[in-house]
């Protein structure tokens, strides 16, 4: 009987079984720094079981020779929870934005002789190799106050009651881990290492995200019009092209065009009150 290995993010099903024992080729850009050239280097490695891109990058680290035998040095990435939570280990692989603690080298490369690709995401600064400044990304997260503004240093009593409803529509937005593939994917999202320019540049859908999380929370909304505001100026949400690359590659399946739908509604109703107010 002939069983089919479950598709891995972005690939037609692998129908071979993985073979034991087996060299995979992992070709890697590499950069040196910040605005240095980059290059490719290729790595075959042999595959434990069980393998995935961190423990393949792991085993480069300990014999950095490349397949032409020349001494290389090891390849830098970053990573923190190694279980698909932190998002920090994000990166292109075979051409599709994703973790690389979960991609497992059963699903991407099943025969002897397969190669892998990696490369650092586009949109964001690379720092050396794989690993790339996500702080755009968190500044976006500044720019619409995503947070509760309680003072947690002393006791405030009861909070507001939650609705259920509410909650659980929150509880999936919650689960966002600023890994940045929506913004990798997003065409209207591009490359921008002057911070200075972060203000007027496209946000980004998680942060549009974010905002919606914390204008449904009782307490959070009380920085709704804020929130709204910060998305109504350059870079906001008229910025959004609505090709709905971000939802497709969300690794969270967080429902973003939803989000981007409903923070639409509420800056038209928020610039008609001001419009009105004012
Ligand atoms: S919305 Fe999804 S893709 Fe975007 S940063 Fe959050 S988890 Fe990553
Ligand atoms: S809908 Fe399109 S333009 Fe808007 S955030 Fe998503 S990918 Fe970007
Ligand atoms: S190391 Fe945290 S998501 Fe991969």
């Amino acid at each position: 009987m002939t069983t089919t290995a479950p598709s891995p993010k972005g690939f037609s099903p692998v129908r071979a079984a993985p073979k034991p024992g087996r060299t995979v080729l992992f070709r890697i850009k590499r950069c040196e720094g910040p605005g240095k050239p980059s290059r490719w280097e290729t790595f075959a490695v042999p595959i434990e079981r069980g393998a995935n891109v961190i423990s393949c990058l792991q085993a480069i680290a300990a014999n950095p020779v490349t397949i032409e035998g020349k001494k290389s040095t090891p390849v830098v990435w970053d990573a923190g929870c190694l279980e698909e939570v932190c998002g920090a280990c994000t990166m292109v692989i075979n051409g599709k934005v994703r973790q690389s603690c979960s991609c497992l080298i059963d699903a991407y490369a099943p025969s002897e002789g397969d190669t892998v690709t990696l490369e650092p995401m586009a949109k964001f600064p690379v720092i050396r190799d794989l690993w790339v400044d996500r702080s755009r990304l968190f500044d976006a997260l500044k720019r619409v106050r995503a947070w509760v503004p309680i003072d947690g240093t002393y006791y405030l009593g009861q909070g507001p009651r939650e609705k259920p409803r509410s909650q659980e529509t929150r509880y999936k937005l919650s689960e966002c881990m600023s890994c940045g593939c929506c913004l990798d994917a997003c065409p209207q999202f591009v490359l921008e290492p002057d911070a200075a320019k972060w203000s007027t540049s496209f946000i980004g859908a998680h942060a549009i995200s974010q905002a919606r999380l914390f204008n449904m929370h009782e307490t959070g909304k009380v920085l709704t019009g804020e929130r709204l505001d910060s998305l109504m100026g350059h870079g906001g949400i008229s910025d959004c092209g609505n090709a709905q690359n971000c939802v497709k590659v969300c690794p969270k399946s967080i429902p973003l065009t939803e989000s981007i739908a409903a923070i639409g509604r509420a800056v038209t109703i928020h610039s008609f009150a001001r419009y009105f107010r004012d």
